[in-house]
């Protein structure tokens, strides 16, 4: 763990990237093709500005909040990425670990290094949410929704911009792959998987999952299937539009995120906070809506919420904070996210994330007053 004193999330981010091997590093960074989106992610957030109220007593400030009537003590929660073991030796674990610790939800990825059955064990009181892809074979994913149901998750996030993997072209250049010491964990038991997963030896490390285990077919129809299958509630992750808002609310969805999948998919997409208003006006407060991507700062928060997003979920920042300390290291992170939403918070006179003020920021195109 590094002496130094880093402040803020960019410092982590850059302290991550000098620790992490060039695999790693690689795979954790990269966006699609020539990442416009991904740049777009963290600037977009920029062109919004915030209209602060003065004097409106700000000595008590609530952050508490509830996702899918789950309590959190903060509206800020843990994305799922892949391979996080590649971060930290107990990876997922870790990052689960701090989230407990702060009080709020981590998603653990189906392609993780650590399983949901590893995890109920080393974490077995944290909320947890599980991260799910419906494979050609349905009785993989079935079997997928019964272990999360037994291992105590209490979501399916289920991924709705993955039919195939994005192109990044970093990880084709390197040739990313899993470290052999790694395994894809929640894949124990599933034969098919595992006699592949050996055999695959060349090639970006993950294509393997969506060539052969990603089904390009699936349609909101799937989606219906798989509330029928489960009673846990169903988030879909990777809306942009409100027409794909409508169709997951017809489909039966509990919950939205607006995603671009950390901008690893289509380039070009919108940014998620442009996305994100089209998608709060359409659904009008029938399910909840929550955002991730590019998010770094403590009034990206509050833009993101003020914008009609009940939380918020950080990728990258939880990967680069456990690179750099382990469970402490994330712990750190959702820390310092919290202080700067606090902060934000009473300089901008709001006390209550659940009741902020309407035109509390304003798209810079609509700033000039003629
Ligand atoms: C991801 N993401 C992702 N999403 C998902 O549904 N399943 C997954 O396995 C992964 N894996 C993954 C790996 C890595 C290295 C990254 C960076 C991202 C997307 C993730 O859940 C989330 O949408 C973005 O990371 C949010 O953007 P930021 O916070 O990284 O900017
Ligand atoms: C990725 C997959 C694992 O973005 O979702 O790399």
């Amino acid at each position: 763990m590094s002496s130094k004193q880093l402040v803020c999330l960019n410092e982590y981010e850059k302290e991550a990237l000098a620790i992490l091997d060039r695999n790693s590093s690689s795979y954790y960074q990269s966006g699609a093709n020539d990442e416009q989106t991904l740049h777009d992610n963290i600037n977009d957030f920029k062109r919004f500005r915030l209209r602060p109220r003065m004097l409106t007593d700000v000595s008590e400030v609530r952050l508490e909040t509830t996702i899918l009537g789950e309590r959190i003590s903060m509206p800020i929660c843990i994305a799922p990425t892949a391979s996080q073991r590649m971060a930290h030796p107990l990876g997922e674990i870790a990052n689960a670990r701090a989230a407990e610790a702060m009080n709020t939800c981590f998603v653990l990825s189906t392609i993780a290094t650590t399983s949901a059955r590893e995890l109920s064990e080393h974490v077995p009181n944290s909320l947890r949410w599980y991260q799910l892809y419906i494979t050609r074979d349905r009785a993989i994913t079935q079997k997928m929704v019964k272990r999360a149901e037994v291992y105590g998750f209490k979501a399916l996030v289920l991924t709705v911009d993955t039919p195939t993997f994005g192109t990044r072209y970093s990880d084709t250049r390197i040739k990313f792959k899993v470290p052999q010491h790694l395994r894809m964990a929640n894949f124990d038991g599933i034969p098919s998987m595992e006699s592949g997963m050996a055999n695959n030896s060349g090639g970006s490390g993950l294509n393997f999952f969506s060539d052969t285990f990603f089904d390009p077919s699936v349609t909101w129809k799937d989606v219906a299937w798989l509330k029928s299958i489960t009673a846990l509630p169903v988030v879909a992750k990777g809306i942009l539009t409100g027409e794909d808002a409508e169709r997951a609310i017809e489909a039966g969805v509990d919950a939205i995120i607006v995603s671009n999948h950390g901008a690893r998919q289509l380039d070009g997409v919108f940014s998620t906070i442009i996305a994100l208003p089209e998608v709060v006006a359409q659904v009008r407060g029938r399910v909840e809506v929550y955002l991730d991507g590019g998010v770094r700062k403590g009034t990206d928060v509050l833009k993101a919420l003020s914008l009609g997003a009940r939380a918020v979920f950080i990728g990258r920042p939880a990967l680069y904070g456990l690179a750099v300390g382990g469970e402490q290291g994330v712990t750190d992170i959702l820390s310092i996210l919290k202080k700067e939403l606090k902060l934000a918070m009473q300089l901008s006179g709001e006390t209550d994330v659940q009741k902020l003020r309407k035109g509390l920021v304003i798209h810079e195109s609509m700033m000039t007053r003629l």
